[in-house]
C-alpha cells in the first residue's frame, strides 16, 4: 500500500512540474501567458522550477547586454513626502523621522561625483515634496543637463500632473520610475490611505508613457495581503504595458509604520519574479535591487544570476543616507559613493560580469 501511495505522489508531484515547465518554456519562446497561466505558475513552482527559469533568463540577458551590467547613481534627494503609504519608512506619518533637503547645489555635487566616478545615469530619487515645484526642478534637471550633457537623467519623484511631466521630459528628463506597486485595485486599497488612487498611479504610467520618457513601474514581492492572484495580475499587466524598466524588490517591514510587524517578502519568489520578467520582456532594464541585497548578502549577485541586468549604486551624501530609510536594515547607509561603486564592481566580477559606464539605454532607443 505505501509504495503505492509513494508512486502516486510523485506522479502527482511530477505532473505539477511537468506543467509548470512547459509553462516556462512557453515564456521562453512567445514571451506571453495569460493570467491562468501565471496564477498556476506563480502557486505551483519550487525551486528546481526556479533554477530552470533562471537558466533560460540569463540567457536571454545574454543575448541582449552579454556579461555587461549597467549602473545608475541613485541621489536621495528629499525625505520629505505628502503621502502616507503605509509600508515605507518615509511617510508623513512618521514623526520619528528626521526630514532632509538637498539644496541644488548639492545635487550637482553628487552628480559630479558620480561623473567622476564614470556614472552616466543618475537617478533623482525623493518623496512627494512640494518645495519640488516644476520651476524648481526643471532648473535642477536643466543643469544638470547642461553640465552632463552625455549622462541620462532618470527621475522617481512620484506622482504630478502631466504638464509637470511635460516640463520635466522638456527641461532634459530621459526616464521615468514610478511603480505601479500592485496591479490590483484592491490590492492597492489595503497598501495606501484612501486618498491615493489606484487609478490615477496607472494614469501617471500613461501619461509618462505618452509623453515620451522611456517608463519604468513595479512592484513590492510579498507586501501585505499579496496573494498569487495580485502577481499574476502585475505580470499581465507588466506583459501588456511593456515599460522599459521594471523596479523590483522584496517587501521589508520598516518598524515604524503600520505593516512594522508583517513578514518581509520572499527572497526565492523575487528571484524567481525577475526570471519571469526577463523571459517576458528579454530587453527589460532589471535592477537588482537594494531591498533584494537588504535580505540577502548575495541578493544583487543573485538577482542578476536570475536574470537582472542593472545596478543602482548609492550616491546620496553619506550623512543623509540613514534618513532615507524606506525600510528596516537598508544597506550601503553607512557607505561613501566610491565603495558602493567599487563593492558592486567586485561583486559583479565574482558572477563574471562586468560593470559597464554607457547611459545604458533600452536596446532600440537612443
Ligand atoms: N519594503 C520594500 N520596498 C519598499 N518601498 C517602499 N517601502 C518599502 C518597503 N518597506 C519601495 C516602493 C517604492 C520604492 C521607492 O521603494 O515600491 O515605490
Ligand atoms: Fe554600497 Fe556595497 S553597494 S556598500
Amino acid at each position: 500500500m505505501t509504495g503505492l501511495y509513494i508512486g502516486r505522489r510523485t506522479d502527482i508531484i511530477s505532473n505539477m512540474s511537468i506543467t509548470i515547465r512547459s509553462l516556462i518554456d512557453q515564456l521562453d519562446a512567445e514571451h506571453t501567458l495569460d493570467f491562468r497561466e501565471y496564477e498556476t505558475l506563480l502557486t505551483g513552482w519550487d525551486s528546481s522550477d526556479a533554477a530552470y527559469a533562471a537558466a533560460k533568463a540569463v540567457i536571454w540577458r545574454q543575448h541582449y547586454f552579454s556579461n555587461k551590467i549597467y549602473v545608475r547613481g541613485l541621489i536621495e534627494f528629499t525625505n520629505i513626502c505628502r503621502n502616507d503609504c503605509y509600508y515605507c519608512g518615509i511617510r508623513r506619518g512618521n514623526h520619528a523621522v528626521e526630514r532632509y533637503r538637498l539644496t541644488e547645489e548639492q545635487i550637482l555635487s553628487c552628480c559630479r561625483e558620480g561623473y567622476e566616478l564614470g556614472f552616466r545615469t543618475f537617478v533623482l530619487q525623493g518623496g512627494e515634496d512640494a518645495y519640488f515645484t516644476d520651476d524648481r526642478m526643471c532648473g535642477i534637471v536643466s543643469e544638470i543637463r547642461r553640465r552632463f550633457p552625455d549622462c541620462a537623467i532618470t527621475l522617481s519623484l512620484g506622482e504630478r500632473s502631466r504638464e509637470s511631466y511635460q516640463r520635466l521630459f522638456e527641461a532634459g528628463a530621459d526616464r521615468y520610475l514610478l511603480r505601479h506597486e500592485t496591479a490590483d485595485a484592491e490590492h492597492y486599497g489595503k497598501l495606501h490611505p484612501a486618498e491615493l488612487s489606484w487609478e490615477h498611479r496607472m494614469q501617471c504610467l500613461r501619461d509618462l508613457r505618452e509623453t515620451g520618457y522611456q517608463v519604468g513601474c513595479g512592484f513590492m514581492v510579498g507586501s501585505p495581503y499579496q496573494k498569487p492572484e495580485h502577481l499574476a495580475k502585475d505580470l499581465c499587466f507588466i506583459q501588456e504595458f511593456r515599460p522599459e524598466m521594471c523596479g523590483i524588490g522584496p517587501f521589508i517591514p520598516h518598524h515604524q509604520t503600520p505593516f512594522a510587524a508583517e513578514p518581509a517578502g520572499s527572497y526565492e519568489l523575487t528571484l524567481f519574479l525577475l526570471s519571469l520578467l526577463r523571459l517576458i520582456k528579454p530587453d527589460l532594464l532589471l535592477p537588482s535591487t537594494t531591498a533584494l541585497g537588504t535580505i540577502n548578502p548575495r541578493g544583487r549577485e543573485m538577482g542578476i544570476l536570475a536574470g537582472a541586468n542593472v545596478v543602482m549604486p548609492n550616491l546620496s551624501p553619506t550623512d543623509v543616507r540613514k534618513q532615507y530609510e524606506l525600510y528596516d536594515n537598508k544597506i550601503c547607509t553607512g557607505d561613501e559613493s566610491a565603495q558602493c561603486r567599487d563593492c558592486l564592481e567586485t561583486r559583479m566580477e565574482s558572477i563574471g560580469c562586468e560593470v559597464v559606464t554607457d547611459r545604458g539605454d533600452a536596446p532600440g532607443r537612443g
